[in-house]
């Protein structure tokens, strides 16, 4: 079976094309370059750029995989949650597609894609303990089986991605912080500056990052107002100790409670080299599936992963569905 995927949800336009569990393409456009100006995503500013770019990646994306539009048996889009008018752009192009090719069109979740990314060269197993840690997400899920997901846990405020670049922008290391602070972290001195532990202790499976950030900047704010020096290695080192101890007790726990030694893990987080190297020796005998680093952070690849899997479980009746329906209405929140 032969997927275009088409991924619009934040500040990356992508397109792929899969054929059953190889990725013949994956064209990315990153706007990070356009949003750091500006310290963030500037959400008008990412719909707008989607639009401009999002036909180039699609010719690109068939080209490179050597497929014509007739040769596509499924077109997948994500269609939330994410920023609504980037959103727009892409559901109206994966329908537009569909419509014009007489193709079916099936709608992706974007976490469901980041959990699926672990999938692209790999063999899930289940049962399994997910951890999704992405710049707008942080979750623990138990999964039975494929699409057979329970959150257990996730964060109380901020998510893990969003505490990493609220953090680097403190620092004055720019957008987006995640790969900048752990690039840093590894040169530094990880028990220089102790920071709180959020909810470590807590009898369930849920995080807190709001008072870690908070507690990192107020020590940054000291150091400067004291004119003592630091180095930033050592404040990143340390912040990303603090977190990845965090993350990986509740995760440990959650794989011994529900007895299982599967461990998937996904989003944008997903690509810190810290968490990488804690996973090979902290979780040797456990049977870890982490995507490749080109497939942790927002790509199309994914969603054609997610919605070939997806794809999988639906009854003849609403595969049929799926034909003459080109409308798919993204949302901007998982609870819309
Ligand atoms: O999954 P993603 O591409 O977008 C969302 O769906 O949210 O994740 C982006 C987030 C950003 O917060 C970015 O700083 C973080 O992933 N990130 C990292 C690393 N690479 C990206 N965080 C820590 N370490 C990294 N190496
Ligand atoms: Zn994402």
């Amino acid at each position: 079976m032969i997927i275009l995927a088409f991924e619009s949800s934040c500040d990356e336009t992508s397109v792929s094309v899969i054929e059953d569990n190889k990725v013949l393409s994956n064209v990315i456009f990153s706007q990070i370059d356009i949003h750091k100006l500006y310290g963030g995503v500037v959400p008008e500013i990412a719909s707008r750029s989607h639009q401009q770019v999002i036909t180039r990646c699609l010719d690109e994306a068939l080209t490179t995989a050597s497929t014509k539009p007739e040769d596509i048996d499924l077109v997948c889009v994500t269609s939330g949650p994410g920023l609504i008018g980037s959103l727009i752009v892409g559901t109206v192009a994966a329908g537009s597609f569909a419509l014009a090719n007489k193709k079916p069109l099936l709608e992706v979740n974007h976490l469901d894609g980041h959990i699926y990314a672990a999938a692209i060269d790999n063999e899930l197993k289940f049962p399994a303990i997910i951890l999704l840690i992405s710049g707008g997400h942080t979750e623990l899920i138990f999964a039975e089986n494929h699409y057979n997901f329970k959150i257990i846990g996730s964060t109380m405020d901020d998510a893990i991605g969003e505490c990493y670049d609220k953090v680097a922008r403190v620092l004055g290391l720019g957008y987006p912080g995640g790969p900048k602070i752990d690039k840093l972290a590894c040169e530094g001195n990880p028990v220089k500056y102790h920071f709180p532990q959020p909810m470590i202790g807590t009898d369930d499976y849920n995080f807190s990052f709001s008072g870690l950030k908070s507690a990192v900047i107020n020590k940054h704010h000291q150091l400067q107002q004291k004119n003592e020096a630091f180095l930033v290695e050592d404040f990143c080192s340390s912040f990303q100790k603090t977190v990845l101890d965090t993350i990986l007790t509740k995760t440990q726990k959650a794989l011994v409670y529900y007895r299982t030694n599967n461990l998937i893990i996904g989003g944008g987080v997903a690509a810190n080299k810290g968490l990488r190297d804690r996973l090979s020796t902290q979780f040797k005998d456990y049977n870890v599936i982490i995507p490749k680093f080109e497939y942790c952070t927002d790509n199309a690849a994914m969603i054609a992963m997610a919605g070939k899997y997806k794809y999988d479980q639906l009854s003849d009746k609403d595969k049929q569905l799926l034909k003459n329906n080109y409308f798919i209405k993204p949302f901007s929140n998982k609870e819309e």
